[in-house]
């Protein structure tokens, strides 16, 4: 499967792709408020091979897709089904550094709600990072969702208890914005 926004194409990730991948699951300042990294090599590239079955498995309940710019990979989003009773799941991102700051998380993860709502029917969609994660923070609030909680001590990670911030939107929270923005992009006031 792969999905497209104006900058970026997320697609399944190739066992190839693992070099790429290392350059920013290597990076202990891109891993500093992730529960996993800096990983080794050989970390990455079994992460890489983990992923590789996840297309093919029935149901799916994982989509961890590459963030793709022009043929580079600069990044990676996740969408996670947690519960496909209560129609929720998850979503994570991450971006190589030299490509912080220019949207890319937002405008991925915006593509990847779009696909949790409309593909897979979630009714709830949900995120989760450090408190001290301001970056990863702002961009939950720029793909409009809510500020639902702090959760205390809420993983053990990297030896220490940490708090987590959580933040969701909901199936008719994501229409109503979404049907703003085309209202929006119609005046031409976008
Ligand atoms: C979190 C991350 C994916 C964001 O990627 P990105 O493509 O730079 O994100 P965007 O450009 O879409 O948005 C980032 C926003 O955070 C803001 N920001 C950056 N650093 C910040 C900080 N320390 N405190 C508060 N806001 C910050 C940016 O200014 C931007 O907001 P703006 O558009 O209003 O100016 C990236 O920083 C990253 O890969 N971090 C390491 C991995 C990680 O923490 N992933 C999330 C795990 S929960």
């Amino acid at each position: 499967m792969e999905l497209r926004t104006p900058r970026l194409v997320l697609r399944e990730m190739r066992e190839d792709d693992w070099r790429d991948i290392q350059t920013y699951a290597g990076d202990r300042i891109v891993c500093r408020f992730m529960e996993w990294g800096p990983n080794t090599p050989k970390k990455t590239r079994d992460f890489v091979r983990s992923v590789l079955t996840e297309p093919a498995s029935r149901p799916r309940y994982n989509y961890n897709l590459v963030m793709t710019q022009a043929g580079t990979l600069v990044g990676a989003v996740r969408l996670t089904i947690r519960s496909r009773d209560d129609r929720e799941a998850d979503i994570g991102y991450v971006c190589s550094r030299p490509y912080w700051g220019r949207g890319y998380a937002t405008e991925a993860s915006r593509e990847l709600l779009h696909f949790g709502f409309e593909k897979l029917r979630m009714h709830r969609i949900y995120a989760t990072c450090d408190p001290r994660n301001g970056a990863s923070w702002r961009v939950m609030e720029k793909l409009g969702m809510t500020r639902e909680g702090h959760l205390r001590q809420h993983k053990f990670v990297k030896g220490a208890w940490r708090d987590s911030m959580l933040y969701a939107i909901l199936e008719r929270e994501w229409r109503a914005a979404a049907r703003a923005s085309t209202r929006a992009s119609r005046r031409g006031t976008r």
